[in-house]
C-alpha cells in the first residue's frame, strides 16, 4: 500500500500563526503535528509516501525531506489550490496508481494510530474504508449512516438534523476505484472537490464502502482550541525524562527536560516538555505546557500553553494561560512609564489583557 498525506490547504483558521508557518508543523509535545500521521502510518507497515503541499511546499519539504529519518520513500505532489481533498486525490493519481492507499490528512492526530485499520482495509477489502468516531455536535462534521452491518449507507455534509453521530475522521483507505468518482464529481458550493461527494459517488454506484470506529481519542487540529487540547492528549502519555540541568529547582509528576536546557530557581509541574537550549528561569511552568527549544522564560509563570521556538517571556505578573505563542515572540512587562500596554502585533493577532 501506499499512503496520501495532505499537507497543503491554507490554515487560516490558525491565523496569524499560518501566515508564517504550515498549520501541520505547529509543534504538539515539541513535534510537528505531521510527522505523529507520519509515524502511525509507518506504523502500518506503509514505506511509500505521497505529501500534497500548497503554498508552504518549502517548508514541509525542509522538515520531512526525503523521508530518510522514518526510512520511507516521500514524493511531493504540488496542489496548485487548495481545491479539496477529493482534488488532491485526483491530482495524486500518477503517484498512487492501482495501489489502495490510505489517505490522511496532516493536521489531524489519532492516539491508536492507523494499523488495526489499514489491517481491517486488508482483511475485508472494500472498495473504501472510512474512520468514524463519535461526537456530541455531528452537525459540525461529515456525518455517516450506517447500515445493521455497519457498512455506510450515506454521507451527509454538516447535516441540520443528523441522523447518527458518527463524524467522519481524517483518516481514509481506498482502491483504484476512487480515480472514478473523483472525476466524475463537481466542485461543491464552496467550490472544493469534496471527498464525502465522492464517497457518496462510491456508494451510489454500487462499491462496497465499510467503516471502522476509532477507539481512542482523535483530534483534528484546525483550531487553536484544537491544538492545545492535542497537546493535553499528547502530553497525558509522556514518560519523565530529565536529560538537562535542573539547579535549586523542584520538578514534579511527568517533565521531559531535554539536552542544554537549564532549569534555575523554577518550579514545573508536569505534564510538561521543556526543549533543547531553553532556560527557564525563575518561573513556574504548569501542567500541559510545551516549550520549545531554544526559549526564555525569565520570571514568569505559565501553564496549558504551547511557546514555540526562540521566544522570549519575561517579567509577566500575571500567569499565562491556555495561549499558542509562536516563533521568535516577545512578551515582556515593564515598569517604564507612563503605565501603558505597548504592542507590536501582527495581523490577526490576538491579545487578552487584564482590566
Ligand atoms: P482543512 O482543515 O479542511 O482546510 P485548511 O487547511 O484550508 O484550513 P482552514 O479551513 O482553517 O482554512 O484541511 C484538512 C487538511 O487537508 C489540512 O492538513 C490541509 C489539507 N488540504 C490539502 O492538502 N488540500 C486541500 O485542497 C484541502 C482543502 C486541504
Amino acid at each position: 500500500m501506499k499512503a496520501l498525506i495532505l499537507s497543503g490547504g491554507k490554515g487560516t483558521r490558525l491565523r496569524p500563526i499560518t501566515y508564517t508557518g504550515a498549520k501541520q508543523l505547529i509543534p504538539v509535545a515539541n513535534k510537528p503535528i505531521l510527522f505523529y500521521g507520519i509515524e502511525a502510518i509507518k506504523e502500518a507497515g506503509i514505506n511509500d509516501f505521497g505529501v500534497i503541499v500548497g503554498d508552504t511546499k518549502e517548508e514541509i519539504k525542509e522538515a520531512i525531506g526525503d523521508g530518510s529519518k522514518w526510512k520511507i520513500k516521500v514524493t511531493y505532489i504540488e496542489q496548485e489550490a487548495p481545491l479539496g481533498l477529493a482534488h488532491a486525490v485526483k491530482i495524486a493519481e500518477d503517484y498512487l496508481e492501482d495501489t489502495p492507499f490510505v489517505m490522511y490528512l496532516g493536521d489531524n492526530i489519532l492516539k491508536e494510530g492507523v494499523k488495526g485499520f489499514v489491517q481491517k482495509f486488508k482483511d475485508k477489502n472494500p472498495n473504501a474504508l472510512i474512520l468514524l468516531t463519535s461526537v456530541s455536535n455531528p452537525e459540525s462534521f461529515g456525518v455517516a449512516e450506517l447500515d445493521e452491518l455497519s457498512r455506510v449507507k450515506k454521507l451527509v455534509e454538516k447535516p441540520k438534523n443528523p441522523k447518527s453521530n458518527l463524524a467522519l475522521v481524517g483518516v481514509y483507505l481506498f482502491d483504484k476505484n476512487i480515480f472514478k468518482a473523483v472525476k466524475a464529481i463537481k466542485p461543491s458550493w464552496r467550490n472544493e472537490l469534496e471527498i464525502t461527494d465522492a464517497i457518496q459517488w462510491l456508494l451510489n454506484k454500487g462499491y462496497t464502502v465499510e467503516s471502522h470506529k476509532v477507539s481512542g481519542w482523535w483530534k483534528d487540529t484546525g483550531k487553536p482550541e484544537d491544538v492545545l487540547s492535542a497537546n493535553r492528549l499528547i502530553l497525558e502519555s509522556i514518560e519523565k525524562d530529565i536529560k538537562g540541568e535542573l539547579i535549586d529547582s523542584t520538578i514534579e509528576g511527568k517533565v521531559i527536560i531535554e539536552e542544554g536546557a537549564k532549569v534555575i530557581k523554577s518550579t514545573i509541574r508536569g505534564p510538561v516538555i521543556i526543549g533543547e537550549n531553553t532556560k527557564i528561569i525563575n518561573s513556574y511552568i504548569g501542567p500541559f505546557t510545551s516549550v520549545n527549544s531554544e526559549v526564555i522564560i525569565e520570571r514568569s509563570e505559565i501553564e496549558n500553553s504551547i511557546v514555540m521556538k526562540k521566544s522570549i517571556i519575561k517579567n509577566l505578573e500575571r500567569r499565562i494561560d491556555e495561549s499558542l505563542i509562536g516563533r521568535e515572540v516577545k512578551i515582556f512587562a515593564s515598569s517604564r512609564k507612563p503605565m501603558v500596554n505597548r504592542f507590536i502585533l501582527g495581523e490577526r493577532s490576538k491579545v487578552e489583557v487584564l482590566q
